[in-house]
């Protein structure tokens, strides 16, 4: 399975960075986008001092890992093979997402890699999941959510919950990250380990 993660300016890319580090031993390969914000926010989220833009992706989100199988994409890099409705991924998860990425995908609006990417998954009816942050949400932003929802894309809101007894913040994104990895079909680990906390 390929599966692309895009990461927005939205706070939280730790999410994309966990989901990162357990797709790439599930999947033949992951595509990584970001988009210009979504590399500043992570930067200033995961403490990154040295120089902005591009070291592979802010070494691939602070985990200090490099990967055969994930292949980071530049946001501006339209002849990208996941741009093309004929080469896209199986998969495509928007985490975190900004409220503007979710308007102009919800608008259909390609300005870069993700929209273009994300109009390509809608337009070839493929699974779409955004996990959207923001709070409060105003209707514009609810509005756009219930516009894809309808459409078929798969709404996880960044919203993790406490029933299972988070011990960690690990825990509480390991929470929005399982939402996500059952969404696109993928037996993991996490699901594993909760299993075996609750039996
Ligand atoms: C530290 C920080 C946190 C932010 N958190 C959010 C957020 O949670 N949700 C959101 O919609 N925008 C958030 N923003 C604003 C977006 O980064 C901004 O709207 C940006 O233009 C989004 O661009 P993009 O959709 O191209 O990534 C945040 C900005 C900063 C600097």
């Amino acid at each position: 399975m390929k599966v692309s993660v895009a990461i927005t300016g939205a706070s939280g890319s730790i999410y994309a960075s966990r989901l990162i580090e357990i797709l790439k031993d599930l999947c033949d390969t992951v595509y990584v986008i970001a988009t210009e914000s979504g590399l500043a926010v992570a930067q200033y989220e995961l403490g990154q001092t040295e120089a902005k833009k591009d070291w592979s992706l802010i070494k691939l989100l602070k985990r200090d890992l490099k990967f055969d199988n994930v292949k980071i994409f530049e946001q501006d890099n339209l002849f990208a093979p996941i741009a093309s409705g004929s080469a896209l991924a199986d998969k495509m998860v928007l985490i975190p997402c900004s409220m503007g990425t979710l308007a102009r995908v919800a608008q259909g609006i390609s300005s870069n890699l993700i929209e273009r990417s994300a109009d390509a998954m809608i337009k070839e009816q493929r699974k779409l999941v955004i996990v959207p942050r923001e709070t409060p949400l105003s209707p514009i932003h609810l509005e756009n959510m219930l516009k894809l929802s309808r459409m078929g894309v798969h709404m996880i809101p960044a919203m993790p919950a406490f029933y299972h007894h988070p011990q960690s913040i690990d825990d509480l994104v390991d929470f929005v990250v399982s939402r996500v990895l059952d969404s696109i079909g993928l037996q993991h680990p996490i699901q594993k380990r909760w299993n075996q906390r609750m039996a």
